[in-house]
């Protein structure tokens, strides 16, 4: 089992990137924020209290985040991978996630870290939001606080995986296949 985190700050193409990275080698996509807007969408508890974090641009408490990931990696026992998308993103969410992969016998294969200019993140997510319908899309300075968020606590994720030399940086501006190509060889580079 090869599992990946792809990593970057809001807005830096996990998303896109992701979707191209399954179809490719069969991971299963697990992405946080997919996962809470499908539980809004359905109004379920959950997604009611995840909302009241997520339209201010402020991270869903660490509990909610783990109690979620951690069912929807038991509901897919014959995965043969996973590809976490915006998960962890807390010292405490990466932790748990090794804790997690331990229990299966397994960890994480390598950090791919999309490394893109805050100028850029911020052109990309206003312009999503005049199409997206997401809340947090829709304005500058949630757009910021989510930047902010980023700084202040999921930065640390990296630091974290470099103690164990698992995070590689790869740019994350250009064109979405110069960037999938980039992404491709590192991962290549490690099942081979
Ligand atoms: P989440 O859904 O994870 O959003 P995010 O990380 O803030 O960022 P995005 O998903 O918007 O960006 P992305 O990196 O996927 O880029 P994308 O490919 O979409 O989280 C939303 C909220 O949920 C959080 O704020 C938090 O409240 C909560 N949450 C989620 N996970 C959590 C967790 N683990 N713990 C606590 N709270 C959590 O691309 C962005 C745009 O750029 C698109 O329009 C795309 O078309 C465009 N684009 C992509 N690549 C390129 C390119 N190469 N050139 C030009 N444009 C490009
Ligand atoms: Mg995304």
């Amino acid at each position: 089992m090869f599992n990946i985190i792809l990593f970057g700050p809001p807005g830096s193409g996990k998303g896109t990137q992701s979707e191209r990275l399954i179809l490719k080698y069969g991971f299963k996509h697990l992405s946080t924020g997919d996962l809470l807007r499908s539980e809004i969408a359905r109004q379920t508890p959950l997604g009611i209290e995840a909302r009241n974090f997520m339209d201010k641009g402020h991270l869903v408490p660490d509990e909610v985040v783990i109690g979620m990931i951690s069912s929807a990696v038991d509901n897919h026992p014959d995965a043969k991978g996973f590809l976490f998308d915006g998960f962890p993103r807390t010292e405490k969410q990466a932790e748990a996630l090794d804790n997690l992969l331990k229990m299966k016998n397994t960890g994480i294969g390598v950090v791919l870290a999309l490394d893109v200019s805050e100028s850029e993140l911020v052109k990309r997510l206003l312009n999503r939001g005049l199409t997206s319908g997401r809340s947090d899309d829709t304005n500058e300075e949630i757009i910021s606080s989510r930047i902010a968020e980023y700084h202040k606590k999921t930065s640390a994720v990296a630091d974290y995986y470099k103690q164990f030399d698992k995070v590689v940086y790869v740019k994350g501006e250009g064109s979405v296949d110069q960037i999938f190509d980039a992404l491709c060889s590192e991962i290549d580079r490690r099942l081979s």
